[in-house]
């Protein structure tokens, strides 16, 4: 277990850049045993979730190489395709192997997968569209077989949800099939696009029609033997995080390497609707946030994209704890991502719950330091900006769980100049 000792009630001040995006180096990497090819990635975070993809790929037999924020991956004997029970109870994102391995080799042995508990997360769909792709799913009680040993067939697929990872499964498997898959009701997620970017790089035939449609014409099973080399998409979660803690800790913080136009307005939208400007430079790919913050209540609902991200609604939610009136919260996705609320409570905040996915936020209110327990990846992370606004110390256990998806979080806040310490 990790554990952050963190004196709050400080003013940070600095620079610091955005790591590469975790939702988009997930896919990547399962994406990578698509080719006999290296695929190099850079801008890799370098974060728990990473990791564990990295130990899954070299489990399958993949050869990997690594220097820091960059890797090379080379897959063009793989030795298995079970994925190892230890590596799937970690990480929900194993689910991302499903598509490839079984469009390559035939066939996947998932364990049930693990990952932060948010809500119910079916995986359901995942295994529908293989079975419409004319794969067979063998269902047992320590996780699930998908069998396709004569390869995928192109179909007609209508998601019934416009599910991120269900996506980038489907295109993933729809490459490699015979004949032409239709995949109508996409995530359109730029982490999504990315994905399918990277499967154009790799030679495979995927066009868009913007309707959320997307034709994949399978190459019958051929695979492809490209190197490519891609460097992943700033985190726009990671953006909207630092702009909450500089918002919250009254900080003028710089944030660099944030990317494109695109990618920054739906964020920068969401900090208007609380009243907030956040300066984005285009040229230089920076934003700066600085005081003062004449906060106002906003009325959030996660949507897909170009909506409010859901894996932003926590920090969101402690934003509307120093906003003066009543700030609401409606996150229809996931049943279970308000587990901060309880540590948010403790600290001071005043916040009704009304169902599993509404709050109201009664702000403003000082917050003051405490010992909180990290329930998942995005409430530990609120937890931590929170202890940073709040007088006094606060610790965190369960911290592993922010190290999944935020890379060197405790020395990127320190230098900021933060009072954050790894105590274990
Ligand atoms: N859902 C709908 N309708 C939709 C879209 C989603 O009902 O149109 C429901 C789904 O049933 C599901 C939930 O909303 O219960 C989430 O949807 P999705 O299937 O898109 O989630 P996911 O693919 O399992 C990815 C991210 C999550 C992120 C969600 C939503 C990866 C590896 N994970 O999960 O990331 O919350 O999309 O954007 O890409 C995180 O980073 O903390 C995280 C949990």
């Amino acid at each position: 277990m990790s554990i952050f000792k963190i004196t709050g009630g400080r003013k940070l001040k600095g620079q610091v850049a955005i790591s590469g995006r975790k939702n988009a180096a997930l896919p990547i990497l399962a994406a990578s045993l698509l080719t006999t090819g290296t695929v190099t990635i850079e801008n890799l975070p370098q974060i728990g979730d990473v990791e564990v993809m990295l130990e899954i790929l070299q489990a399958l037999g993949a050869k990997i190489e690594r220097d820091g924020e960059l890797v090379k991956i080379q897959s063009k004997d793989l030795t298995t395709t079970n994925i190892p029970v230890e590596c799937a109870q970690k990480l929900r994102g194993s689910i991302l192997f499903i598509g490839p391995l079984v469009a390559r080799a035939g066939s996947i042995t998932l364990p049930h997968p693990g990952g932060c508990i948010i809500g119910k997360r079916p995986v359901g769909l995942h295994l529908d569209v293989m079975e419409e792709l004319g794969a067979r799913i063998k269902n047992g009680a320590t996780g699930y077989s998908v069998l396709a040993p004569r390869g995928l067939k192109g179909t007609q697929i209508f998601l019934t949800e416009a599910s991120v990872t269900g996506t980038e499964n489907a295109v993933m498997a729809a490459v490699l099939a015979k004949g032409e898959t239709e995949l109508v009701n996409i995530a359109n997620e730029d982490h999504v696009t990315q994905v399918i970017q990277v499967l154009k790089q790799l030679g495979y035939d995927i066009n868009g029609t913007g309707k959320s449609v997307l034709r994949i014409t399978g190459s019958n099973g051929r695979l492809s033997s490209k190197n490519i080399t891609v460097k992943l998409i700033p985190d726009e979660i990671e953006i909207g995080t630092f702009i909450t803690c500089a918002i919250v800790t009254k900080s003028n913080l710089t944030l660099t390497n944030v990317g494109s136009h695109l990618i920054n307005l739906p964020i920068r939208a969401i900090f208007k609707s609380f009243g907030v400007n956040v300066l984005y430079n285009e040229k230089k790919e920076t934003i700066t946030v600085k005081p003062p913050f004449k906060l106002k209540p906003a009325h959030i609902k996660t949507g897909t994209w170009p909506g409010v991200p859901t894996d932003l609604q926590p920090p969101l939610a402690l934003l509307g704890t120093q906003t003066a009136g009543n700030t609401v919260i409606h996150d229809w996705m996931f049943e279970g991502r308000f587990a901060y609320v309880a540590s948010l409570e403790k600290m001071g905040a005043a916040i009704l719950t009304c169902d599993p996915h509404r709050i109201v936020i009664t702000g403003r209110t000082s917050l003051h330091g405490t010992k909180l327990v990290s329930p998942d990846l995005r409430a530990g992370v609120t937890q931590l900006i929170a202890a940073l606004a709040a007088e006094g110390e606060s610790i965190i256990e369960h911290a592993e769980l922010i190290d999944r998806g935020y890379a060197n979080i405790v020395e990127r806040l320190q230098a900021l100049g933060a009072r954050i310490e790894r105590i274990a």
